[in-house]
């Protein structure tokens, strides 16, 4: 998507060989705009997914997944980050380590959000190790739910997460996909 595209290419920073820093307009400072016109080109793309409702990973996808799912007149459900189980039975629960960060969490689905006819699209920022991704799949399957499709912003493809999500079967689209990181450098998939 040429908008996010250009966007990175002029405020995104390469820190290192694994780290992209856009906190100036998707981690910390949010760009609306940009956000609309995602939301926009998700919504074009899994049109005709028949999807009933859209899911995404606090904190980061909930701008662009409300986007998602204003345009597409859908409900957002935002998975949660514990810290610990919830021995309630009332959640889904699956434990997610995030490589990137370093820290373990419990991505989290209160049973009263989902049912086993729902067919989810799920919207995250970043697609790394797919640890998030597949924890989000994970509780959709945990109901007896589809995933009707993943929409990433900005997909890393010199990391795993695409090759975990395509063995599952499902269909990952993002809207911009990079080969390499070095500091300083970005580039860009074809
Ligand atoms: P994975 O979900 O694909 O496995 O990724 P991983 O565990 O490696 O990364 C976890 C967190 O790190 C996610 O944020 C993800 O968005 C973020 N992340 C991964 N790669 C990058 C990167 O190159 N740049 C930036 N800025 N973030 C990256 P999170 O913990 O869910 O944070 P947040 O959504 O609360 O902001």
């Amino acid at each position: 998507m040429k908008a996010l595209i250009d966007k990175i290419k002029t405020a995104g920073i390469a820190v290192d060989e694994h780290v992209l820093k856009v906190d100036s307009f998707i981690n910390h400072q949010v760009d609306p705009k940009l956000m609309g016109e995602i939301g926009e080109e998700f919504a074009r793309y899994f049109k005709d997914k028949k999807i009933t409702k859209v899911f995404t990973v606090e904190t980061s996808g909930i701008a662009p997944a409300v986007f998602t799912a204003l345009v597409m007149n859908l409900d957002l459900v935002v998975l949660k980050k514990n810290t610990s189980k919830i021995l309630s039975g009332e959640v889904y629960q699956t434990s997610i380590y995030s490589f990137t960060k370093g820290v373990n969490y419990e991505l989290t689905l209160s049973k009263k959000f989902i049912d086993k006819d729902d067919n989810i699209l799920i919207i995250d920022d970043f697609l790394a190790n797919g640890q998030a991704a597949l924890g989000a799949v994970n509780l959709v399957e945990m109901a007896g739910a589809k995933v009707g499709g993943i929409g990433i912003l900005i997909e890393k493809t010199f990391q795993d997460g695409r090759k975990l999500l395509d063995d599952r079967g499902y269909e990952t689209y993002s809207l911009a996909r990079i080969k390499s990181l070095k500091e300083g450098m970005i580039e860009f998939e074809d």
